[in-house]
């Protein structure tokens, strides 16, 4: 049987909520991953270093006995936060990342920031004191096309943001357009981004055509298949700006499949089989582990990890459902046929 070995990956973008679907999600992505970048966007989000590490403990109290698994804490970002907070979370050993969310962009931004002028003393602040922004780049203007918002974003907010704050280091996260991945390649070297496995996987297609499909529904949406193309080219170029973010975002199925429906998919419990499948699909497997288990570390300036994991290229089918009745989460590809396998360590 085909397998491949790889260093221990990361996950450099996720959410892995709290409470009940907290337990019920973080068993996968601390089977396949030693560390993650823990997303802040709780009700009420995440936004002090006293919060996270409140949060923290919460994780760390729901982990399977003996996981060996990091969560690295980020802070969501608003127009209250002060520069003591900055502070703060630079001198933390458990916090990261700051992380910007265009207020009203996505799930639970309502806090997040309206005016980003407003909050360029913090940006410097932080390019200072050498903490990362973590950036959800859409605008949230109604008037804009929903396939347009991360490149507007580009265009007109995060290009004033990296010529103003060239020390910053940045991920734009989730990139999901070919105008990104062209942003990103010209900026300097502080400035990357994380790609999902589904924005690699799927085009819009898959969403929207032969009926709507909620649960392969996200923020920012899945794009054109040209635009697919360019991100499979940036995840497999072997280039450091690109690498694992999940965005593995979980809801209840109800919330999912539903009139108005919540974005976010779940894609923990197969993340690095649904990469592979993406690697593999342009014979780029040899680029996955850089990609994984490298690029990530290395920017954050974090040691990359010792210890493998393997993957069998052995198909089986992907779950209806994690999950308790009243909790019950519909995966990415539910019911449907994967190619790769993690093996059981
Ligand atoms: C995320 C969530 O549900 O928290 N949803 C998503 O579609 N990606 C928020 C986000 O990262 O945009
Ligand atoms: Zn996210």
């Amino acid at each position: 049987m085909k397998t491949l070995t790889i260093t221990r990956p990361d996950d450099w973008h996720i959410h892995v909520r709290t409470g009940a679907i907290l337990k019920t999600v973080l068993p996968h992505t601390a089977r396949q991953f030693a560390r993650a970048i823990i997303m802040p966007n709780l009700k009420p989000p995440v936004t002090t270093v006293a919060q996270a590490l409140v949060y923290r403990d919460e994780i760390l109290a729901a982990l399977p006995e003996g996981a060996d698994f990091m969560p690295l804490m980020t802070l969501y970002l608003t127009a209250a936060t002060t520069l003591a907070e900055i502070q703060a979370a630079a001198a933390s050993a458990h916090v990261y990342a700051f992380k910007l969310y265009p207020a009203g962009a996505t799930t639970n931004s309502d806090a997040g920031v309206a005016d980003i002028r407003a909050i360029y003393p913090l940006l410097a602040e932080m390019e200072k004191l050498a903490i990362p922004l973590l950036i959800h780049g859409e605008v949230t203007d109604e008037q804009c096309d929903i396939f347009d918002r991360e490149k507007v974003f580009v265009d007109s907010q995060l290009s004033a943001i990296t010529a103003n704050f060239p020390a910053l280091r940045i991920v734009l996260e989730h990139v999901t357009t070919e105008e990104a991945v062209q942003f990103v390649l010209a900026a300097n070297a502080n400035v990357a981004a994380t790609i999902t496995p589904q924005h690699l996987l799927f085009n819009r297609n898959a969403v929207l055509a032969g009926g709507i499909r909620p649960h392969y529904y996200c923020l920012p949406i899945i794009k054109r298949e040209s635009h697919r193309q360019a991100l499979l080219k940036a995840a497999t170029s072997g280039n450091p700006k690109f690498f694992l973010g999940t965005d593995s975002a979980p809801h209840s199925t109800a919330l999912k499949e539903t009139a108005c429906g919540c974005a976010g998919c779940y894609s923990a419990y197969a993340a690095l089989e649904l990469y592979a499948e993406a690697f593999e699909s342009v014979n780029a497997l040899d680029k996955l582990e850089a990609f994984a288990s490298f690029y990530g570390a290395d920017f954050y300036r974090l040691p990359r990890n010792t210890g493998t994991i393997t993957l069998a290229k052995t198909s089986w089918l992907a779950p209806a459902s994690f999950g308790a009745d009243d909790l019950q989460i519909t995966p990415l590809k539910a019911n449907e046929t994967l190619a790769w396998q993690l093996v059981a360590l």
